[in-house]
């Protein structure tokens, strides 16, 4: 993994990019790095602020060889990649909100978007875009997401090392993608839940136009979020939106 790393100065999406390398049939590992996005894309439709050259914003283009109903586990093993790097490189202990908040303090670091192109019972690609704020100050965050964002450098006090961070999280991530390829579901969990700001928690749930409240219990080994809910049932949730209350 980063055998291959193309680099811009500016893209519309590293997800993007990498998709359509995919779609050509660019090898597997390869990272696209962007300094800045001009249409940065979070999950469930949601744009993403990277228009600044003081984040992290990249993807990884994988080819695993799995079910596409086995591949959530790798999105949970990129958070753990992401939040080990920090803090070994940084010494800055950061939460996970389920499935891929990076979150300090409750506010948001940053985020992973996985996208994947399948047929039933074969993955062609999966593209995982990683994106971190790391040395913004609070004034380059819109107005609208001021209240619930934060960088690194307003965590430590100063510029943080971005190209040190993303060598890290790359090196992690090549090691707990071997682990996913071999089954470890479990220990990548339980190291995921060592950083789980959800575990415990009272979560809100909206699935199919229905809301529940329950309470987290645990990560299922296919990566789906085991939920006691109040009217009685227990429901495995995967990818779906959650809220976490409480933070
Ligand atoms: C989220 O929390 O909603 C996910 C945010 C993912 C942002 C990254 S930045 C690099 C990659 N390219 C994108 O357009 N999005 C991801």
């Amino acid at each position: 993994i980063g055998a291959d790393i193309q680099h811009f100065d500016e893209i519309d999406s590293t997800n993007n990019y990498a998709k359509k390398i995919a779609n050509e049939g660019c090898a597997h590992g390869t990272v696209v790095v962007a300094e800045k996005q001009t249409t940065g894309r979070g999950r469930i439709g949601r744009q993403w602020q990277s228009d600044t050259s003081e984040g992290i914003w990249f993807s990884i283009v994988l080819r695993p060889e799995m079910k596409p109903e086995d591949l959530q586990v790798i999105t949970l093993a990129a958070s753990v990649a992401v939040v080990e790097a920090i803090e070994e490189t940084l010494g800055i202990v950061c939460g996970i909100k389920w499935p891929n908040d990076i979150i300090i303090d409750g506010k948001k670091l940053g985020g992973i978007l996985t996208e994947l192109s399948a047929e039933p019972g074969h993955v062609n690609y999966v593209v995982v875009g990683i994106g971190i704020n790391a040395n913004q100050d609070l004034e380059h965050f819109d107005y609208e997401i001021r209240q619930k964002a934060i960088s690194l450098k307003m965590c430590k006090g100063e510029t943080v090392s971005r190209s040190n961070l993303l060598g890290s999280i790359l090196t992690n991530f090549e090691e707990v993608y071997k682990g996913v390829l071999l089954g470890k579901n479990k220990e990548i969990i339980d190291r995921w839940t060592k950083y789980s700001v959800t575990i415990g928690k009272e979560v809100k749930i909206a699935y199919r136009n229905m809301e529940y409240i329950g309470t987290a219990q645990s990560v299922a080994s296919d990566g789906r979020l085991i939920v006691q809910c109040k009217d009685g049932v227990t429901r495995e949730i995967s990818a779906g939106e959650i809220q976490v209350r409480g933070l």
